[in-house]
């Protein structure tokens, strides 16, 4: 194919959606699960999962044409190493990671309405912002957690190596979710203590994680709104992927209020996008529109967080970058000065 041709292909693939809503339904409805013990005919999934026959096939063959599986021959399917992430059992699924949530969706149908006057499309949609709104819709909302839990592997895998967890006695998980990365870092460290905290209707979900997790012992849960208080004292303040949610206005209150909570001696720890500058390659420039259509936030740079932070009183010590997440470190105004890593 001609290099124009190939450009005009490659920008339709990426323009369209298709292939991200079949990838999603694939995930919803466990298909890949059916696949574990080789190539079956997509008409036997379909029966097996109550399906339409027809319409499995079809999407199963869309995907192919993307080697998220492959057609062995006609109508029989098998799993290729994309696909394997997609069943519910493989020790680094994604099968949660990609929930197709109607409510998303209809927000998206409105980035227009985002790129005109940069609010979202969630709010202008559904008459709420984004957490508010999943207050009376606890199975929706246990989806979202869930599918933000389910990249803990990676994150526990790149992000625990990266940093000097072990120094740490105490910390609170500020809008802990279900608490997975933290039960994680618990089991790693056994000196470590945590206080788990997030919204009254969202926090019930962690005592599971943190049991599941064998540290149960070693953290309590407390429910309440980061844009009032979070428990006092503690070594460290994990904020992870909360503040790219909070437009400036906000995510300086949730700066300001954990910066009263820090003792001298504590540590914030951001753990979230930021962007490199100039075109580099970087996850989190794509992220960031999901931040202005959905969650009303965006991403920062090294810059912006040391302006955001000196807002709560707040100094940047040290930005550690790792292949998920990049580590944002601050110190209280006025304590020793740290290297960057
Ligand atoms: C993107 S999730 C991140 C969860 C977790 N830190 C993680 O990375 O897996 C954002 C979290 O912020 C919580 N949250 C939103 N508004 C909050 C508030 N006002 N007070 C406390 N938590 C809040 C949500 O319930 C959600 O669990």
């Amino acid at each position: 194919m001609s290099a124009p041709l190939a450009d005009m292909r490659r920008l339709a693939e990426m323009a369209d959606y298709i292939v991200p809503f079949a990838v999603r339904v694939v995930g919803d409805f466990k298909i890949a699960d059916e696949f574990a013990e080789g190539p079956r005919r997509a008409t036997d999934v379909a029966a097996a999962l109550g399906l339409h026959s027809g319409a499995v096939e079809r999407v199963l063959r869309a995907l192919s044409v993307k080697e998220i599986f492959a057609e062995v021959e006609p109508g029989v399917f098998a799993l290729t190493p994309m696909a394997e992430f997609m069943r519910s059992d493989h020790p680094h699924s994604l099968q949660g990671t990609f929930p197709l949530m109607p409510d998303d969706v209809q927000a998206w149908a409105h980035t227009a309405h985002s790129i005109r006057t940069g609010r979202t499309g969630f709010e202008h949609v559904h008459g709420a912002e984004y957490y508010d709104y999943f207050v009376d819709f606890p199975e929706e909302c246990a989806r979202f957690d869930r599918s933000v839990q389910t990249l803990h592997v990676l994150m526990v895998r790149t992000l625990l190596p990266a940093y000097d967890w072990g120094s740490l006695e105490t910390l609170v998980d500020v809008g802990s979710g279900n608490g997975a990365f933290t039960a994680e870092l618990l089991a790693r460290y056994p000196n470590i203590r945590a206080t788990l905290f997030d919204l009254p209707h969202v926090i019930g979900r962690a005592r599971e994680e943190l049991t599941k997790a064998g540290v149960a012992d070693r953290a309590e849960t407390v429910g309440g709104d980061f844009f009032e208080r979070v428990p006092p004292g503690a070594d460290a303040y994990l904020l992870k992927t909360i503040l790219h949610d909070w437009d400036d206005t906000r995510a300086r209150r949730i700066v300001e209020v954990v910066g009263r909570a820090m003792a001298p001696h504590s540590r914030i720890v951001v753990l979230e996008a930021v962007p490199l500058p100039g075109d580099a390659y970087d996850i989190g420039k794509v992220m960031d529109i999901k931040q202005l259509v959905l969650f009303g936030g965006h991403a920062r740079t090294e810059e912006e967080f040391a302006e955001l932070f000196a807002a709560g009183g707040i100094r940047l010590n040290r930005v550690i970058r790792t292949p998920t997440l990049v580590i944002v470190e601050g110190v209280p105004e006025g304590a020793a000065e740290g290297g960057r890593a």
